[in-house]
């Protein structure tokens, strides 16, 4: 399966920094086009700013070596929901994807499973590929109760996704290992990656089809090891994803 190595911004970024940033990624992906797809999910207001690169990093067939992604979006299509943005608000800005049900918005903007698994189905009502991340506390780990919490959370989504859940891309994000310097081990992953297979199997027999990625303090020096893993079909990544040497050498490691 092509792999897709996607970078989350968070809140971070300035024009002048995200110029830099983007020069240099552009610069890298020239010289050497990548076999994985690439995104990176930006704050709202850089995404005219982004979308001048994605253009600018067509190949010859006319696809963007550089994709958009956001990193929210409302779970309803329109109206007074102050301060939200809709699917197709993002879809006419040429969003490719959209994160959702990342950890900090579970955590610092009470987002439960069912709205998680509510704006997945605007963003494929859309045509944008969400993002779905789950993953366990430090607590719920210790406690052994890691597969019971991702499988609750991604039960939720195909439950309301139904067959369209052939579409998304999964991220397994231990909260753990966040922006900790902490890595979930290689095989750590793979354990859960597993899991996470054998239950989209159980939901489509298109279940070849969805990647899952890994997000959670991987960097330049262990993507390789973790992207070599049957089951991590790529990265969502955060701090590596702001240094363009750091990222180029990630997706350089998600070569097929
Ligand atoms: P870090 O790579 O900074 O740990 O962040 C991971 C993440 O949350 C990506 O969504």
């Amino acid at each position: 399966m092509k792999k897709l190595i996607a970078g989350n911004w968070k809140m971070n970024g300035k024009f002048g920094q995200n110029t830099a940033l983007l020069d240099a990624v552009l610069a890298g992906l020239k010289e050497k086009p990548p076999t994985c797809g690439v995104a990176v999910c930006v704050p709202f207001p850089y995404f005219v700013q982004v979308q001048d690169y994605q253009d600018r990093s067509r190949d010859e067939s006319g696809n963007p070596m550089l994709s958009l992604g956001a990193q929210d979006v409302s779970a309803h299509e329109a109206g007074a929901y102050t301060g939200e943005v809709a699917a197709s608000m993002l879809k006419e800005l040429t969003v490719s994807y959209v994160i959702v049900g990342h950890s900090e918005r579970r955590q610092y903007h009470g987002e439960t499973d069912q709205l998680v698994a509510d704006k997945t189905k605007a963003a494929l009502a859309a045509g944008i590929t969400p993002i779905v991340c789950i993953g366990e506390t430090l607590a719920e780990r210790e406690a052994g109760h890691t597969e019971e919490v991702v499988k609750r959370q991604l039960a939720a989504v195909i439950h309301t996704n139904g067959h369209c859940i052939s579409e998304i891309v999964v991220a397994y994000e231990p909260v753990w290992a966040i922006g900790t310097g902490k890595t979930a081990s290689p095989q750590e992953a793979q354990a859960v990656h597993a899991v996470l297979r054998a239950q989209l199997k159980a939901a489509t027999d298109q279940f070849a089809r969805v990647k899952i990625l890994y997000g959670g303090s991987m960097n330049a020096a262990n993507a390789a090891s973790l992207l070599a893993q049957p089951d991590i079909d790529g990265g969502l990544i955060g701090g590596a994803s702001l240094k363009a040497p750091d990222f180029l050498t990630i997706i350089a490691a998600a070569q097929n």
